[in-house]
């Protein structure tokens, strides 16, 4: 039976119980506690600064804990009471930065190998498992290059590659695409899926890019300041947003300052007023537990309907103050009252003009305590 720690059951994935990271005055990373799956594509999504980096290098084990533990397929692989913590090399875990740690000095093969080589694995293996890892990466035939006369795109291969060739029970990925041209980013993106299909191995991928993470994650956690602010598949947290926090940082969003009174939201009117027509006609979903008074109201730029201001509906007016192509969306920011609500529309949709008259249909709001 392996050490399982405090958990007391087995658990094959990755499994951290209480993390906390201080840097002097700064907590990185704040009493995390975070069950991944053996087999998820789990991803870790945040502002710069967030703490992602710090937990990825903990799980690694080139970072020590100042509180709790990790497990990995069961074992325990670092803890802060036991002060204990199992070297990087023996975690056996893949790994894949955003620089290009790829060695100038060593041919694409050497670089590959170097995992192996330090294993000690023997000849004939070594070469084997290098080969297949390069075939698997599209690498193959660059056996001799030198990473100078690669692309990018080819160097982060290598990269990849050389994390595939120890066979690893997971793969921590740190921006690996980041430095990429958006084309083969998301080329990439779609790589990385396969040989997880093939290799079944768990993937935590740390990004600030909420597009790539929800392209790639079976479940998302969001962070803030070190600390969680909702774990969830990506259509959790796009649709379900756990706060505001989340909300504005998946996706596009519009943040809408409104008044509760008389049981109907009010957007904020110049000069400070309240008195415009309801942000109608989902009063009826306000929240029950939301009181009267202010309010902000969350909603996609793609859940408002532009509407002629002779539209009998009963809906807030609003003033087209700009308005651009983006390709088969229409791009409009909207004047209400005091905010600016931006609105996407398909080209082939009812077009407006910069100064016209609207009203504003909203679908779906969230509502937040201001
Ligand atoms: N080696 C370090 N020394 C001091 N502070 C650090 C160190 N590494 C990270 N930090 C701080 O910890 C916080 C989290 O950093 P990091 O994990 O790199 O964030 P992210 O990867 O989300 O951008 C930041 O405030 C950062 O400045
Ligand atoms: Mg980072």
């Amino acid at each position: 039976m392996s050490d399982t720690g405090h958990l007391g059951v087995e658990h094959s994935g990755v499994v951290l119980s209480g993390v906390t990271k201080r840097y002097g005055q700064v907590t990185a990373v704040s009493d995390l506690t975070l069950s991944i799956g053996a087999g998820e594509c789990f991803s870790f999504l945040g502002p710069s600064g967030c703490g992602k980096t710090t937990t990825l290098r903990m799980i690694a084990g080139f970072e020590d804990l100042d509180e709790g533990e990790i497990t990995a397929g069961g074992r325990l692989i670092s803890s802060s009471a036991k002060k204990f913590y199992l070297p990087p090399e023996k975690r056996d875990f893949g790994m894949v930065f955003q620089a290009f740690a790829v060695w100038p000095h060593l041919s694409v093969f050497e670089n590959v190998a170097f995992p192996l080589r330090l294993r000690k694995l023997s000849r004939s293996d070594i070469e084997a498992k290098t080969r297949e890892a390069l075939t698997h990466t599209g690498l193959a035939g660059q056996e001799r290059a030198f990473p100078n006369e690669l692309s990018g795109g080819e160097k982060q291969r290598i990269a990849l590659a050389r994390a595939l060739a120890v066979n690893p029970q997971v793969m921590l990925l740190d921006e690996p695409l980041s430095n990429l041209d958006p084309k083969l980013r998301e080329e990439m993106r779609f790589e990385i899926k396969d040989l997880q299909r093939r290799f079944g191995f768990t993937i935590i991928y740390v990004t600030h890019d909420q597009a790539e993470a929800m392209a790639l994650s079976d479940r998302i956690m969001v962070m803030d300041q070190g600390r969680v602010r909702q774990v969830g598949t990506p259509l959790d947290v796009y649709n379900s947003p756990a706060d505001a926090f989340v909300f504005g940082f998946i996706g596009l969003s519009n943040f809408i300052p409104a008044r509760i009174e008389n049981g109907a939201a009010h957007a904020a009117l110049p000069p400070g007023g309240w008195d415009g027509p309801a942000i109608g006609p989902l009063t009826r979903d306000i929240p029950a537990g939301l009181a009267p008074g202010p309010v902000t109201l969350a909603c996609r730029p793609t859940e408002i309907d532009l509407l002629p201001a002779d539209d009998p509906r009963e809906a807030p007016r609003g003033v087209v103050r700009r308005k651009a192509f983006l390709g088969e969306i229409v791009d409009y920011r909207v004047a209400l009252g005091s905010t600016e609500v931006r609105i996407q529309r398909f080209r082939r949709d009812p077009s407006f003009e910069t100064g016209q008259a609207v009203k504003l249909l909203f679908h779906r709001l969230l509502w937040y305590p201001a």
